[in-house]
């Protein structure tokens, strides 16, 4: 028996498809990449843009013929979509030959949901709202064995005005602490040499647990466990990121200089209509502290453009923020009003042309500035940890830096999984090129 998980969206779709993947393993399924010979095709979706959405509906359309002429295969929709009103009915009433739909709080329960599927041939469809409390423990196949994702902390309670995560993913839930540990331990005893913490705004981590420890408190704990090496986080917020959490990453060792750190707006009239909880002085001056403590962090950021209101001047105060502040990347996206966020009820909408113009602007500015910040790397020895060929060229291998920067370079396989030294010698706006220089370890 075979299965094939399609994951749309966010790296949290991505961990949760790996416990998915535990699941099917368990129940006796093995893994393909032959849609003609899976017994179980999962989508795993998001629906944090319209354009996320309509690739899960393309997707589950293309389906259609496989299923009629097997009608035995098992089609499954869960993550994010299902989540949303109307949505799981929705879409058993346009694809009626889906066998199964679930949510995000589904994932213990789904080898029942399967079970019952495979018994009664019908249609089964749960999608739970509210919390349900986090289930540790569930198999999990993990798509790397390097670096792993380790979920902190689930859903959001911040209700940014353009954003449908809180309402999909449900209020913030962290995970105690010692069960965090626990299984970073157990990752680095199997090999792990990275692990990338991940949460909505990992900033807020604790505050809803007994004894409220903190983020910096975890990241301190982590940095104990031998073996691992590289620790990332994602994703930060701005309203949240303390002091103390400044100092535990400027005296860390194995905490990557690499911070995702959303800004959303330059205007200080849109943060506030969106819900950001700070201003465009703080989103700068936080920065500057930042980069005073952690010289050579990597910034990035995530942008929307054409937020309902945004006028031409507000526009430019996001382009005059980016050229401020130096971004090492940026992630843009046009706002797209999600049915059921507050922001998407607003008279004042931006046209699609407005938008499209606003974010071609933004991403020349963008990718300008990035191609400058990566210039001067250039002759620079840096370390990569080295995760396997290029995706463009198959004669070169491809790792990361401790900023997160791709670097390609020419060496042989058994460098593969290591931590190399490399010069690099040539700055492209999304990637490095380099040569090794020193013996891997
Ligand atoms: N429209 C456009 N972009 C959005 N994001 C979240 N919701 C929307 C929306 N409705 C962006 C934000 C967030 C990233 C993950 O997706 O920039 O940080
Ligand atoms: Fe969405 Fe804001 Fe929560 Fe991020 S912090 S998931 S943008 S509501």
């Amino acid at each position: 028996m075979h299965y094939i998980i399609h994951t749309f969206g966010c790296q949290m779709n991505v961990a949760d498809a790996e416990v998915l993947a535990g699941h099917l393993e368990t129940m006796g399924y093995s893994e393909t990449t032959t849609e003609e010979l899976a017994d179980v095709i999962l989508l795993i979706t998001c629906c944090v843009r319209e354009h996320a959405e309509s690739k899960v509906y393309g997707k589950i359309g293309e389906l259609y013929d496989l299923k009629q002429k097997r009608p035995e295969i098992i089609l499954g929709v869960g993550g994010c979509m299902p989540q949303q009103a109307d949505v799981a009915s929705k879409l058993q009433q346009r694809f009626p030959y889906l066998d199964l739909v679930f949510g995000t709080h589904n994932l213990a329960s789904f080898p029942d949901l399967l079970d019952q599927v495979r018994n009664s041939g019908s249609t089964v469809v749960e999608v739970l709202h509210g919390v349900g409390g986090i289930t540790e423990n569930m198999p999990r196949v993990r798509r790397d064995n390097l670096k792993a994702w380790v979920t902190i902390m689930y859903g959001c309670t911040n209700f940014c005005t353009y954003c449908i995560v809180p309402y999909v993913r449900g209020k913030e839930q962290s995970r105690e602490m010692s069960a965090i540990l626990t299984e970073i331990c157990d990752l680095a005893e199997r090999g792990y040499r990275e692990v990338t913490l991940l949460g909505q705004n990992v900033n807020s981590y604790g505050t809803d647990l007994v004894a409220h420890p903190d983020f910096a408190d975890l990241l301190q704990n982590i940095e104990q466990i031998s073996g691992i090496e590289r620790v990332r986080f994602m994703t930060s917020h701005p309203k949240d990121f303390s002091r103390k959490l400044i100092a535990v990453l400027a005296s860390s060792k194995k905490i990557c200089e690499h911070l995702h750190l959303p800004v959303q707006s330059g205007s200080n009239r849109i943060l506030q209509a969106m819900n950001r909880g700070y201003s465009r002085e703080h989103y700068i001056a936080l920065v500057d502290e930042i980069r005073r403590s952690i010289p050579n962090t990597v910034l990035t950021t995530d942008i929307i453009v054409g937020f309902p209101g945004e006028t031409a001047e507000d526009f430019e105060d996001t382009l005059n923020l980016v050229r401020e502040i130096r971004f090492d990347a940026a992630f843009t996206f046009a706002y797209s009003p999600r049915s059921g966020t507050v922001a998407a009820t607003w008279a004042e909408q931006l046209s699609k042309e407005e938008k499209k113009e606003r974010l071609k602007r933004l991403n020349d500015s963008v990718n300008e500035i990035a191609l400058e910040r990566n210039k001067p790397l250039v002759d620079q020895i840096v370390e990569v940890l080295v995760e396997g060929p290029s995706k463009t060229d198959e004669t070169m291998l491809t790792g990361r830096t401790r900023g997160n920067k791709l670097v390609h370079f020419p060496s042989d396989p058994s460098v593969i999984g290591k931590i190399l030294a490399v010069k690099i010698t040539r700055a492209q706006t999304w990637s490095l090129f380099a040569l090794p220089v020193g013996m891997p370890r």
